[in-house]
């Protein structure tokens, strides 16, 4: 099989690659990106000279490049990674997630109909969902829950969603959906929660909590995410929506202590700071749909899965140290300039 991965050099797009590229040496994986700020060859050193991986630079949203590179390679499977994907950037400057990850996911959902793509999978979010109470912890996200978005970046994923759905319904494109809770785990951009708390309390700065950190996240390590999706593309049914999430809902505090205490650092170095605009309270996804009809099982929860991760951070250094040496300094001093002491 040829297998079109896009977004392949960001976090999660970049450990799918390493998890598909040594588990089948059989097919060709083709990793699309267009190297934003989030994305990063280091990424992929590991499996760079592996005879069936190779890098395209170029932009989903690009149609007549898409239109050439589906004529030319003739792909069977295209898993579409891609996107802007942090919800602090699509609150200062939403237009570029319009483009990436609405036009961008059109864009190959039209060359996939053009050039007989077998299977579109799109990577989507529990974000779509919108945000369940706090004192309902009986609730979950089901398939079957309304979109109902907060950001523009969790507006322009339920975009990209329906227009996936509706090029099924429309033009029968053999299409499958997949909506995951919050990952963590390797290689993952330091704006993101968890990784930005490793980094800074590594430097003994202060940790920047929104609000009062009561707001709940549902982690799931990376390796979990990619297993899921890879069951999803091989024996998932077309026009069919699954959830992926473990059951690990934390606070925002909890798992800022939680790095704290593995670190051995103190707990004054948190600073609660003005919250995130229209910040969701808490996500937590029913993944019933994946376990009973494709047997997906996590091999982690978040207190097995983040040692490890923390562990890596500790170990690879040079990755994250490069990336907020470079322009992320900009992007941070905008951000939080004003909100840290
Ligand atoms: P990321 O920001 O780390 O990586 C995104 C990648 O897409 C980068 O390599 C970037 O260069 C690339 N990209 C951006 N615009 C592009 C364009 N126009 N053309 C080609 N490439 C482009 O994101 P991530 O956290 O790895 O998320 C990957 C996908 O998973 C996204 O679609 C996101 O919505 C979804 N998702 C993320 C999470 C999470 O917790 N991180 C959870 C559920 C779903
Ligand atoms: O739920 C899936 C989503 O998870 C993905 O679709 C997104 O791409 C991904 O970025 C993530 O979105 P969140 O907004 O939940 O992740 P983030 O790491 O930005 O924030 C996690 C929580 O931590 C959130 O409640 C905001 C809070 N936070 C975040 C940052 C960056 C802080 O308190 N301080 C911070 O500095």
């Amino acid at each position: 099989m040829k297998i079109l991965v896009t977004g392949g050099a960001g976090f999660i797009g970049g450990n799918f690659i390493h998890y598909m590229v040594n588990k089948y040496p059989e097919d060709e994986i083709v990793n699309l990106d267009l190297l934003t700020y989030a994305g990063n060859l280091e990424t992929l050193k590991p499996v760079e000279d592996k005879p069936n991986y190779r890098f395209v630079r170029g932009d989903i949203a690009d149609r007549p490049f898409i239109f050439s590179l589906f004529e030319k390679e003739k792909f069977d499977v295209v898993i579409n990674f891609a996107a802007e994907s942090h919800v602090d950037r699509s609150i200062e400057n939403p237009d570029i997630f319009v483009k990436t990850n609405v036009l961008g996911t059109t864009t190959l959902l039209d060359a996939a109909n053009a050039f007989d793509v077998k299977r579109f999978h799109q990577v989507s979010t529990d974000e779509v969902y919108g945000d369940l109470p706090l004192d309902r912890p009986d609730l979950f996200f089901t398939e079957e829950t309304p979109l109902h978005t907060s950001s523009p970046y969790s507006s322009s994923k339920a975009s990209a969603d329906l227009f996936v759905m509706a090029y099924h319904r429309t033009y029968g494109t053999p299409v499958t959906l997949s909506r995951c809770s919050n990952n963590y785990g390797p290689y993952q951009f330091p704006e993101k929660l968890i990784p930005l708390m490793i980094s800074r309390a590594l430097a003994d700065e202060k940790l920047p909590v929104y609000g009062e950190g009561l707001n709940v996240r549902d982690w799931l390590h990376v390796y979990d995410h990619c297993v899921a999706i890879d069951l999803i593309v091989r024996e998932g049914k077309v026009g069919e929506v699954y959830n992926i999430g473990g059951h690990n809902e934390r606070t925002n505090l909890e798992v800022v202590r939680t790095i704290l205490r593995a670190l051995d650092k103190p707990e004054s170095l948190i600073e609660h700071v003005t919250d995130r605009k229209g910040h969701d309270r808490r996500y937590a996804i029913d993944p019933t749909k994946l376990e009973t009809e494709l047997g997906w099982k996590p091999k982690y929860n978040f207190d097995t899965g983040i040692p490890g991760t923390i562990e890596w951070y500790l170990n690879n250094r040079e990755w994250w140290e490069n990336i907020i040496s470079g322009e992320y300094r900009n992007y941070f001093d905008r951000m939080y300039g004003g909100r840290l002491k």
